[in-house]
């Protein structure tokens, strides 16, 4: 039996108790703390629930909107997603797809930790495939894949330009310009090459740098104009009125979810798609999938 199993019968047992309490069966006797336990044991058996079967499949699109002068009209759509962590069972992966083919964006971006699983990497390079953008599609490696599967061809005939250390210059069809940076967050040697191209570009154009982990911001602050990162999953579960729990980045909880404003520097940090792999609980709480988009016009 698995997890999910066992929670659903926790709270469906618990929610029977309740039923027969509150409609007054008289063989259920107990101390308002007894009562008050088995409340307890539903509320939790509830979230349980919440958070294995519906939030992991509930994805949120989140549209931000930048306002600047380096793009000329009409502007261009940015779709950012993260953090797929893709199992040989496929969860979102369609889901996204369709959502992203329905925003009909410019350019689509993805920064990284793709699988769970290796043998998942057909699910993954389908769904690359599929996804559709009219001026490029581009990523960069996750510590996960960088670190465990530097070798493995993840992005190769799927459309997405692999940015390691590299600058894209795309430009619109009504003469729009953006430059897309990327850095492997595990290569000090992509991150210097990064670095040296900022030195050498034009700060009057547009720029976005793709990093799998915030804990470069600080470094790039001021020279980028939008920084997009994942990596933290928003904590994957997050607490009312405090957040993330626990979010893998050296700066805590400083940059664990959304936007921030960083010395000129707007960081986005996406929370994810899929899930943490391994042995770690397929679950998600109050920290939904997600997709953002930035249009960024004048
Ligand atoms: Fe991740």
């Amino acid at each position: 039996m698995g997890a999910g199993s066992v929670l659903l019968a926790m709270f469906l047992a618990e929610g029977w108790v309740l039923w027969m309490a509150v409609s007054g069966w008289r063989g259920a006797k107990h101390t308002r703390l007894v009562w008050g336990l088995h409340g307890f044991a539903f509320l939790i058996g509830a979230a349980a629930g919440w958070a294995y079967f519906v939030e992991p499949n509930w994805i949120e699109v989140n549209t931000i909107q930048i306002q600047t002068d380096k793009i000329t009209k009409p502007g261009l759509r940015i779709v950012h997603f993260s953090d797929t962590h893709c199992d040989v069972k496929k969860r979102n992966e369609d889901k996204l797809v369709r959502i992203i083919n329905s925003l009909e964006p410019d350019v689509v971006v993805f920064t990284g930790d793709s699988l769970n699983d290796t043998r998942a990497i057909g699910n993954f390079k389908e769904m690359l495939s599929k996804i559709k953008a009219k001026l490029g599609k581009f990523a960069v490696k996750g510590n996960f894949e960088s670190s465990l599967w530097s070798e493995m061809d993840l992005f190769g005939s799927t459309g997405f330009e692999l940015l390691d250390g590299r600058a894209v210059r795309v430009t619109g069809e009504d003469g729009q310009v953006l430059n897309v940076l990327g850095v492997d967050c595990m290569r000090s040697s992509s991150i210097y090459s990064v670095r040296q191209k900022l030195l050498a570009g034009d700060s009057n154009e547009f720029t976005v740098l793709l990093d799998h982990w915030p804990d470069d911001i600080e470094m790039f602050a001021g020279q980028v104009d939008l920084y997009l990162a994942g990596h933290t999953h928003g904590g994957q579960v997050a607490m009312p009125f405090y957040g993330a729990i626990i979010t893998f980045s050296k700066f805590g909880k400083k940059y664990e979810a959304g936007r921030y404003d960083v010395n000129g520097t707007t960081l986005y940090v996406n929370r994810g798609i899929g899930m943490e792999g391994a042995k770690a609980p397929r679950i998600r709480f109050m920290a939904r999938p997600e997709i953002t988009v930035f249009d960024v016009s004048r």
